[in-house]
This record gives C-alpha cells, structure tokens and sequence, in this order.
C-alpha cells in the first residue's frame, strides 16, 4: 500500500520542488547537476581520487576569502601595507579571513602538487586523458603565478624584496628576458606600477585564467570518466590492444640464444 504523506511533508515538497522544477524547464540544469553528481565512477576508486576535488576545494576557499579581502585592501604602495594591517588588526575576523587566505594559498600549490602526483602515479595522464593533463600543466603554471603576484600585494620588507628576486630571476630567461622584465616592473624600478600590476593579474587575469580552465578541466573529467588505479584490471592503457604502425626500428626484439632456451 502507498505511504500516505502528511500534509505538512507535502507542503514542504511542494515549496522545494516547485523553483526547482520552474528552473529545470526553463535551463535543463537540475537534470545537468543530477548528473554530475551521480555519475558512476570505478567501484575502485579510494581515497587518492578526492584530491582533485580537495584542490577545487582549497581555490574556492581561496577565491572567496580573496574577494572579501578585496573590499578592504588598497592597492597603492602608499596604502597598501597599512590595508593590510587594518584588516588584520582592527576588522571584525579579519585576522581569519586574512590567514585562510594566504596559509591557503600554500595549501592550494600543496594539494594541486599531491593531485598531480596521484594523476602521474595512477598512470591517468595516458590515452585519452592527455588533453586533461595538458591543461593541469597550464593550472599549475597559473597557480603559481598567483601565489608569486599575491606575495608582492602586502607591500612590506619580504614582499618587496622576494619580488626583486622572482623579477630578477624572469630577467635571466631565454628570449622573453627584457619583454619579462620591463612588463612586470611596469617601469625603471620596482614601485607603484609594479603594484598595479601584480594586483590586476592577481585578481583579474589569472583567476579568470583559473576558473575557465578549471571548468574545462571538470568538463574533460565528467567526459571522459576518471580512471581506476593502477593495481586493478581496468587500470588506464590495460585495455588497449596493441597497434603496430609504421616502421619497428632498425633492430627486431628477439629471443637470446637460438631459441631453443625455455623462456624465463
Ligand atoms: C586548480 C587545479 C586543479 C583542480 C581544481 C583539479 C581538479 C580535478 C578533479 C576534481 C578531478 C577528478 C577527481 C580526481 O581525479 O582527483 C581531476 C582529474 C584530473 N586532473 Fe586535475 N585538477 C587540477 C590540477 C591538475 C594538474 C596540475 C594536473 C596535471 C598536470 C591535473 C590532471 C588531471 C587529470 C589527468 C585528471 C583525470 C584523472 C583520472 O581520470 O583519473 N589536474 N582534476
């Protein structure tokens, strides 16, 4: 016999299922989170997979924090360092927001690193996942230009000086050197352009940069599927066959001896 509702529950039903079903016909997009969220991955899969959602995590805290910072602080070398301290020592939690934000920051480079080692250990880098560790490479380069621009923004004596090191540091690159050098001086000496500078890549060009491969990175995830580890049967490049094309090389494996040895 069906279970009877109360009416209470109905109401409750009603009042959630009601937006959720206004918005599902006008976008698709209940059905489109519905699926990524029960999507079936490997019966195998552990505790290593979570790292990627644990990197996502750790850029969404930064990114929140990041924008809550930005109500307060003022980028310009004459404000900038006392910014900084007004928001540690006089807002309302501000010392917290302002510690998740650059202890997070480490935490982010920490765990995109572990994703990336599991990602390499787990051979999941292979056929048909290229495409996706093509873009994690471009991630961790922008991540890391996001800590090095950050690092410049609370405007004090080891920001200063580890900036003068990391530009010196571009100005001994190949080529790109001078281009390097002068872009992120922003003139002859590091100063106020500098500043400015910084500040827009960090809040501007990389996060934006970020989220939209991040989101190509996520695509590529639910469209491919993620792989099992390696120690299972359905391990990533197990279930290929092997396709001879063109050419072996000069030399043909063979067996040693004549032949005739049982094979060890
Ligand atoms: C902001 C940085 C990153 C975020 C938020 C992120 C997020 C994720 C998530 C949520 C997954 C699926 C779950 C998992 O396998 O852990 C994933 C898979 C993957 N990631 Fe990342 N990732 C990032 C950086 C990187 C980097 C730096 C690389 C490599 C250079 C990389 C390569 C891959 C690959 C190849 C997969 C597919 C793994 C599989 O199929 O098992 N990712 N990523």
């Amino acid at each position: 016999m069906p279970r009877v509702k109360s009416k209470r529950r109905q109401q409750i039903e009603h009042l959630v299922l009601v937006p959720l079903d206004w918005v599902e016909e006008r976008s698709g997009w209940v059905g489109g989170v519905k699926y990524f969220l029960f999507r079936k991955v490997p019966h195998d899969s552990n505790w290593f997979h979570t790292l990627g959602s644990a990197t996502l995590t750790a850029f969404i805290v930064q990114a929140v924090t990041g924008v809550i910072l930005a109500f307060y602080y003022k980028p310009s070398p004459d404000e900038a360092y006392g910014s900084i301290q007004n928001i540690t020592n006089d807002l309302t939690l501000g010392w917290l927001v302002r510690g998740m934000h650059r202890w997070g920051a480490s935490v982010f480079i920490i765990l995109l690193f572990l994703h990336m080692g599991r990602v390499f250990l787990f051979g999941a880098y292979k056929y048909p996942r290229e495409m996706n560790w093509l873009i994690g490479v471009l991630l961790l380069v922008l991540a890391m230009l996001e800590g090095f621009t950050g690092y410049l923004l609370p405007w004090d004596q080891t920001a200063y000086w580890a900036t003068v090191v990391g530009i010196n540091l571009n100005a001994t690159a190949p080529a790109a050197a001078p281009f390097l050098f002068d872009f992120l001086r922003g003139g002859a000496e590091i100063g106020e352009n500098t500043l400015s500078i910084f500040y827009s890549m960090h809040m501007l060009l990389i996060p934006g940069g970020l989220i939209t491969l991040i989101g190509l990175h996520l695509y590529l995830v639910v469209h491919l599927g993620i792989t099992s580890p390696p120690w299972s049967k359905d391990a990533p490049g197990l279930d290929r066959e092997e396709v001879v094309t063109a050419r072996r090389g000069l030399v043909e494996p063979r067996p040693r001896g004549n032949g005739s040895e049982p094979v060890r």
